[in-house]
């Protein structure tokens, strides 16, 4: 696992430099895109230059909101990106938490994604070492599926939206994640430095879903100064 450290001002501008590089060598990438804090300024300062026309985007996870909730990961997608680009994305797919089904709606995300793979996967860090909504315990195998959440990341949900209180949702499994040819992982900010330091020199472990990364062939962290002071 590689990474790369900018100073915290420095951060984003160099992360959206670099996806925007990336995206005009790979125009029609499938990629896989999370939400949040961390990638938030990374979008914001992407959207009107990044070219997705010919990309595919998978939405990484979805919580069980209300369609058009603030908090909704497909509403931040939208607002911090998608709303904001020159051309639409050339396909966009994502988990439908509202279906019958849960379990078939996530088995055919899971072939949908599996049939062509992920040539690239952005993510952020949970606060407590998840990756979309893999949350502690989850195996490196785990399939796409509906999960129950930790009550960290139940309120974490609250600096989305302060009245969001998702206690399930839907996510890519790790299966998946680990497959994708190219993986990113965000991380910025002091209060995500001691998780960073465990995901990077800790034990590989269940307990810390990020740690599985060490064993991905092409993954790179890119960190700012405040989340890699511990490193
Ligand atoms: P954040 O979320 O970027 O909003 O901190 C990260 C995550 O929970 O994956």
């Amino acid at each position: 696992m590689d990474i790369e450290v900018f100073d915290d001002h420095e951060w984003a501008d160099q992360v959206a430099k670099r996806w925007i590089s990336h995206m005009s060598h790979h125009p029609d990438s499938r990629i896989c895109l999370p939400t949040g804090e961390t990638p938030r300024p990374v979008y914001t300062r992407s959207a009107s230059q990044v070219d997705l026309s010919e990309a595919t985007i998978f939405l990484l996870d979805e919580f069980d909101l209300p369609l058009g909730s603030a908090a909704r990961c497909d509403s931040m997608l939208k607002r911090d990106l998608l709303g904001s680009l020159t051309k639409p994305p050339g396909a966009f797919h994502q988990l439908d938490v509202t279906a019958a089904d849960p379990e078939t709606e996530c088995a055919r995300f899971d072939a949908l994604v599996s049939d062509g793979g992920l040539r690239m996967t952005l993510l952020g860090l949970g606060g407590n070492g998840h990756l979309g909504l893999n949350e502690p315990g989850t195996r490196a195998d785990s399939p796409t599926r509906p999960v129950r959440l930790t009550p960290t990341t139940t309120q974490a949900a609250a600096r989305y939206d302060a009245d969001a209180r998702p206690v399930g949702g839907m996510t890519l499994g790790m299966q998946r994640i680990l497959g994708s040819d190219e993986i990113w992982l965000l991380v910025t900010g002091s209060h995500k430095a001691a998780i960073l330091g465990e995901t990077m020199k800790g034990p590989i472990t269940p307990n810390l879903p990020a740690s599985y990364l060490r064993n991905h062939r092409n993954t790179t962290v890119f960190a700012d100064s405040s989340a890699a002071a511990g490193l």
